[in-house]
């Protein structure tokens, strides 16, 4: 099996799991990503807001932040269910233990969308509404900060500047899932 068959297989059987914080745009990456690749896109704020229908500020409201967790977990887990699809993360869902155990017990692939705080809070400035876990920029830089170990979890972590547009994002992600299966198929005998 060459280097090229390996990682198609990748990408067919492995649902992709974009992490990382509010603003880091895993929404836009992981609907670029899924178009590139021809594959489903999911993502899991917007199965919750189907399932509540409602928004998210309001499923934090009327349910708690533990409600909306566990519906958060609950609905993860039937994306891991499916094969192949590209799923979009909130910002808090990879910081869960279970949540990372249901990423990696279905062999799923996680990537961080790593980048600087300064960018990050330079778009949540203009853009935190419908945030319930933001409250002003002090508050979001040390959420940030606690959450870095967990996000350092991931498989891949992406290192960005936040200039790129999310279709260049999309190349990064696929370059660097390329690298790591073409390593684990010399690694692993074939296997990816
Ligand atoms: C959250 C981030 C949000 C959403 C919810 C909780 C968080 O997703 O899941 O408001 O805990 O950081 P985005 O990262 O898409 O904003």
């Amino acid at each position: 099996m060459d280097r090229k068959i390996s990682v198609i297989q990748y990408f067919r059987v492995r649902n992709i799991y974009l992490v990382g914080f509010m603003g880091a745009g895993k929404s836009s990456v992981g609907a670029a990503l899924a178009a590139r690749r021809g594959h489903r896109f999911i993502d899991l704020d917007e199965r919750l807001r189907e399932r509540f229908e409602a928004s998210i500020l309001e499923i934090f409201a009327v349910h708690g932040e533990g409600g909306f967790r566990t519906a958060e977990t609950d609905e993860l887990a039937h994306c891991a269910d499916e094969q192949g699809v590209v799923v979009a993360t909130g910002g808090g869902t990879f910081c869960i233990g279970a949540n990372r155990e249901i990423i990696c017990g279905s062999k799923g692939v996680s990537v961080y969308l790593d980048l600087p705080w300064k960018e990050l809070d330079r778009r949540l400035a203009v853009d935190n509404r419908g945030r319930p876990k933001y409250d002003n920029a002090e508050q979001a830089r040390r959420l940030y900060e606690e959450r870095q170990p967990e996000y350092r979890h991931a498989d891949v972590v992406i290192a960005l500047e936040g200039s790129e547009d999310p279709d260049e994002v999309a190349d990064k992600v696929l370059e660097a899932l390329q690298a790591r299966s073409s390593h684990r198929f010399r690694s692993e005998g074939g296997e990816v």
